[in-house]
C-alpha cells in the first residue's frame, strides 16, 4: 500500500512512523513533514491547502490511502475534494468537520443527540453575552466559535475580565474572524481526558485513553498551550467508565453524525472533563490529539495503516474482527520540549543536540529501545544541522511496562536531548498534574 500522511508536526510524524512500520506498506510520502518524518518516508514540499497539488501527486504516484493530520484542510474539505475524484481518505468530509470547526455547532450537536456536555449560550453581539455573564454565576468559560489553534478559550472569574474577552473576542482583536461568534459555557469541574475513536462511518475502534497537559507551567498553571505531554493509559478511569464513554460518547456521537446524514470516516476525539455528574464533553477534534497521537499510537499492535485503510473503505467492523488492530499493555509517557517562550514568541534557528542516540521516532533505537522521539518545530539549516523552528520542537515518548517506569524513561531521554533554553514541564505522567 502506498500512503500520503498531510501535515508537519509532531502528530504526523507519529503518525508516519506508525504506518510506515505497518505490514504490507510499500511506501510513504509526507506533504511537507519535517526533518523527523524523512526517516519514515519522502518528504514533498506541498502545502496541506493546496488540494489540486495533492491531488496531483496522489495520481503520478498511485497513492492507495490519504491520512489527513490537522484540522485546517479537514474543515476546508479536502477529504471532499479527493474522495470526489476517487481518492481514498482517513478523515472527515467538511460537514463532519464542522464538529470541530464551530464550537457552537458542536454544542449545538451534543444537545440534539443527547450527549453529555456543559450547558451554554452562542452570541454575536457584546451586550447580549455581557447581560448573559450577569445572570449565571462565574468563572465563565469564553470560546472564540472558529478554529484558533487550540487558543481560543478563555477562563474568567473577574467581571471585568470577562468583560474585556467578549469585546475583544467579537471585535475581531483576539481570534479574527474565529472569534466573531463566541460561546458561553459553564465551568466544568474534574479531571481532564482525552476519547479517541477510529471510526468507519458504522462502527469504532476505540483508541486508548490518555490526558494531555494542556498549560505551560507544573501544576497546570500559567496561559494554555497546544498540549505539553501526554500520559496514557490513565489509572483513574475504571473499565466500567471507559465502556461509558465509549457507549455514550464515542458511539452515541458516530450514530449522532449518522442521523444526520454524515458518512464520518476518521478520527472522532473528544475532550471530557471527568465529572462527579459523569464524563461531558468539552470539545470535539476531528483528528489525531497532538502530542495524544505520539503517546497513544506506540501503544497500538498489528496494522495501523490498514485500520485506517479499513476505516476509509467502511469495513471497520470486520478488520477489528479479524484482530487486525490491538493495544499493548505497556504505558507511555509523552513529554513536550518547547522552545524558551513558548506559547509567547520564542527564538528560532537554535541548534539541537543529542538525538542521535534515539530511534529518531523510527524504533527501536539502538541505546534507547524504548524511547521514540518525534519532531515537530524542526529544520535542517543551510548546513544541515536540526535546528529549532517552532514553539514545540520535539515530543519524547516512552513505553514501558508501567507508568512510574515510562515517566522515568522519558525523562531521562529528555535529558540527554538539548537546545538553548529548551524547556519542558516535570510532572507529566503525575496523575494529579
Ligand atoms: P477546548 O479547546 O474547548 O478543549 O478548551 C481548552 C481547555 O479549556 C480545555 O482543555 C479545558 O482545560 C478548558 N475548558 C474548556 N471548556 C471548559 C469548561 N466548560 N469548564 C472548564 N474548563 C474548560
Ligand atoms: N492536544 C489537544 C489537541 O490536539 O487539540
Amino acid at each position: 500500500m502506498k500512503v500520503l500522511v498531510v501535515g508537519s508536526g509532531g502528530r504526523e510524524h507519529a503518525l508516519a512512523w506508525a504506518i510506515h512500520k505497518s505490514p504490507g506498506v510499500e511506501k510513504v510520502w509526507i506533504a511537507p513533514g519535517n526533518p523527523g518524518t524523512k526517516a519514515c518516508g519522502v518528504n514533498v514540499p506541498i502545502d496541506p491547502m493546496d488540494f489540486e497539488a495533492i491531488y496531483d501527486l496522489c495520481r503520478n504516484e498511485a497513492i492507495d490511502l490519504v491520512v489527513v493530520g490537522p484540522e485546517n484542510p479537514l474543515a476546508a474539505g479536502i477529504a471532499d475534494f479527493l474522495m470526489d475524484r476517487g481518492i481514498r481518505v482517513f478523515g472527515p468530509t467538511s460537514a463532519g468537520a464542522r464538529l470541530e470547526a464551530s464550537k457552537s455547532a458542536a454544542k449545538d450537536f451534543m444537545a440534539r443527540h443527547g450527549i453529555p456536555h456543559a450547558r451554554y449560550k452562542a452570541f454575536e453581539q457584546v451586550e447580549d453575552a455581557v447581560s448573559y455573564i450577569r445572570s449565571v454565576p462565574g468563572p465563565w468559560v469564553i470560546k472564540a466559535d472558529g478554529l484558533a489553534y487550540g487558543k481560543g478559550v478563555t477562563i474568567v472569574s473577574d467581571m471585568d475580565e470577562a468583560k474585556k474577552a467578549i469585546g475583544e473576542m467579537l471585535s475581531g482583536k483576539l481570534h479574527g474572524e474565529a472569534g466573531r461568534r463566541i460561546v458561553i459555557e459553564e465551568f466544568l469541574e474534574g479531571t481532564e481526558a482525552t476519547a479517541m475513536a477510529l471510526c468507519d462511518g458504522n462502527t469504532i475502534f476505540p483508541l486508548p485513553m490518555a490526558k494531555d497537559h494542556k498549560r505551560v507551567f507544573e501544576g497546570d498553571k500559567g496561559p494554555m498551550t497546544g498540549g505539553m505531554g501526554v500520559f496514557s493509559p490513565l489509572p483513574f478511569v475504571t473499565p466500567e467508565l471507559e465502556d461509558a464513554i465509549c457507549r455514550d460518547i464515542l458511539y452515541k456521537t458516530l450514530m449522532g453524525l449518522k442521523t444526520d446524514g454524515i458518512d464520518y470516516r476518521g478520527v472522532i476525539y473528544a475532550g471530557l472533563m471527568l465529572t462527579e455528574d459523569g464524563p461531558k464533553v468539552l470539545e470535539y477534534n476531528v483528528r489525531f490529539g497532538d502530542p495524544e497521537a505520539q503517546c497513544v499510537l506506540p501503544r497500538l499492535t498489528g496494522d495501523f495503516a490498514g485500520a485506517l485503510l479499513a476505516c476509509a473503505e467502511g469495513r471497520l467492523e470486520s478488520f477489528v474482527e479479524g484482530k487486525g488492530i490491538g493495544v499493548r499493555d505497556e504505558a507511555a509517557v509523552t513529554v513536550v520540549m518547547t522552545s524558551q517562550g513558548y506559547p509567547g514568541d520564542y527564538p528560532k534557528g537554535l541548534p539541537i543536540a543529542g538525538l542521535e542516540r534515539f530511534a529518531d521516532g523510527i524504533g527501536p533505537g539502538d541505546v534507547s529501545p524504548d524511547v521514540l522521539v518525534f519532531q515537530a518545530g524542526t529544520k535542517l539549516d543551510h548546513e544541515g544541522r536540526l535546528v529549532t523552528s517552532g514553539g514545540r520542537v520535539l515530543a519524547v515518548t516512552a513505553l514501558m511496562p508501567a507508568l512510574d517506569a515510562a515517566r522515568s524513561k522519558a525523562y531521562e531521554a529528555v535529558s540527554q536531548i538539548s537546545f538553548a533554553g529548551a524547556y519542558y514541564r516535570k510532572d507529566i505522567g503525575e496523575v494529579n498534574a
